[in-house]
């Protein structure tokens, strides 16, 4: 079976690098020729962990290849994943335009029995939108098949997520195409639920959400925690030992980013609501989400009240550690009303500069990227983290207090024992934690 895998973001690599390692042949499709040319020699445009060796080793195999010819792949290939962006449009609602491109590109380009598989994350209904759109404009009565294999993988952990997977959602509408995909899967076939397609369209979104409501669920938690003795970290403990609730997605601190959970809450908020059902659970999971943002803010001031001209270090820029991803990150807003309020920062996080870069330059007098953590804390009046990076938690916090001018911590992700880094000699403030 030839595989193509049209898209290479972090979806499309994962998923062609991990295609090819379970032993098909499989092409990596996109249009940007010169981002294909950089990864057919095996150098990545992300930083993904255990992905370039991934990769590398496939494209020596020689089961793993790449190709900005989308028409020439779609014609040499059975199963055609579609693994192009889908981001927020205004409304809310995910962009479609690049699926429907590709849609009509496959139908161009239809010469033989084709599954299209949608791998994106897209609203529900989107596969019935691609069928059609492939009906539309292909120009012979050859027959395709649509599928839905939603993906799941965590950036950070992308490549255990695609070669090891809790759950593999297969959403089919004929034996034919059910029968191929799980053949491609055969190694994982202990975990496959199939369904039909809109339900295993909407198993993405609803997971999505759900784990973006616990996340707020628990930041609430943490803000009544603050009003109280209470410690939201035990909170957390002990509702996680209640296997009904488990453990996992229950750390409180500045909220949830990166590209899927707030797009995708949004994108499920706007098809509830185009389809009449009520949606406020999900709006009230983003409001309080939007709203961490603000909250480490009064933090920040309580502990330095005015911040103009004061020195801040930051620490962790990307929306969660293990990547250089910052999109959504809240390290971006914090920057925004920081420097909104006048302050002098420091920046400093071992992936994610350069993305920061982009959107923050450097500039002599407000923002400054450092080498180290260290150099970000040097003469600052105030140390503020924002990622739980492993570096940070391993910090030398001894060496830390003596370069700072006041030795002040905000830590947005309670990586630090208070008592501990209060008996060091630092004023320390955390989440839901006094
Ligand atoms: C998520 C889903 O987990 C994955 O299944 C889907 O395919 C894509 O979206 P990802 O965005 O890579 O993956 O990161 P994830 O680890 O889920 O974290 C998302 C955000 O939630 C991060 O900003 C993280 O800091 C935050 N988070 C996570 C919390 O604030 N608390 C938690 O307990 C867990």
């Amino acid at each position: 079976m030839k595989i193509a895998v049209i898209g290479t973001g972090y979806v499309g690599l994962v998923t062609a690098a991990g295609l090819a390692e379970f032993g098909h042949a499989v092409v990596g499709a996109d249009k940007a020729a010169d981002k294909i040319e950089r990864i057919a020699r095996g150098e990545l445009p992300i930083y993904e962990p255990g992905l370039e060796e991934l990769l590398k080793s496939n494209l020596k195999r020689g089961n793993l290849t790449f190709s900005e010819d989308l028409d020439k792949t779609i014609r040499a290939s059975d199963v055609i994943f579609v693994c192009v962006g889908t981001p927020q449009g205004e409304d809310g609602s995910a962009d479609m335009s690049q699926i429907e491109e590709v849609s009509r590109q496959i139908a161009e380009n239809l010469n033989g029995y084709k599954v299209v598989v949608e791998k994106s994350t897209v609203p529900v209904k989107t596969s019935s939108w691609i069928k059609r759109t492939i009906t539309l404009y292909k120009k012979s009565d050859i027959h395709f098949d649509i599928a839905s294999n939603p993906e799941f993988l965590r950036e950070g952990s992308a490549v255990p997520d695609f070669l090891r997977p809790d759950r593999i959602i297969i959403g089919v509408e004929t034996e034919r195409a059910r029968d191929i995909l799980v053949k491609i899967y055969e190694n994982a076939k202990d975990r496959l639920l199939i369904t039909n397609i809109d339900t295993a369209e909407l198993i993405k979104h609803a997971s999505n959400s759900f784990l973006a409501m616990k996340i707020s669920y628990i930041n609430l938690m943490a803000n009544l925690c603050e009003k109280t003795e209470a410690d939201i970290e035990q909170v957390a403990k002990g509702m996680g030992l209640d296997p009904r609730i488990g453990n996992l997605f229950l750390k409180a601190g500045l909220g949830f980013g990166g590209s899927c959970f707030p797009k995708d809450l949004k994108a499920l908020i706007k098809i509830g609501e185009d389809l009449g059902v009520d949606m406020s659970l999900l709006k009230e999971t983003d409001r309080i989400n939007a709203e961490r943002s603000k909250l480490f803010l009064e933090k920040i001031k309580k502990a330095l009240w005015i911040l103009k001209d004061k020195k801040i270090a930051i620490l962790g820029l990307a929306f969660k550690p293990d990547t250089d991803d910052i999109r959504e990150a809240p390290s971006i807003k914090l920057i925004a009303n920081l420097l909104n309020e006048g302050a002098v920062l420091r920046l400093y996080d071992p992936k994610a500069q350069n993305n920061m870069k982009e959107l923050y330059p450097e500039d002599k007098t407000r923002i400054q990227y450092c080498r180290t953590p260290y150099k970000a804390a040097n003469g600052a009046n105030a140390l503020l983290l924002c990622t739980e990076w492993k570096e940070f938690i391993d910090l030398d916090l001894k060496k830390v207090k003596n370069l700072m001018d006041n030795p002040i911590i905000v830590d947005g992700r309670n990586i630090f024992n208070p008592a501990e880094v209060r008996k060091i000699g630092f004023e320390y403030y955390s989440i839901g934690r006094n």
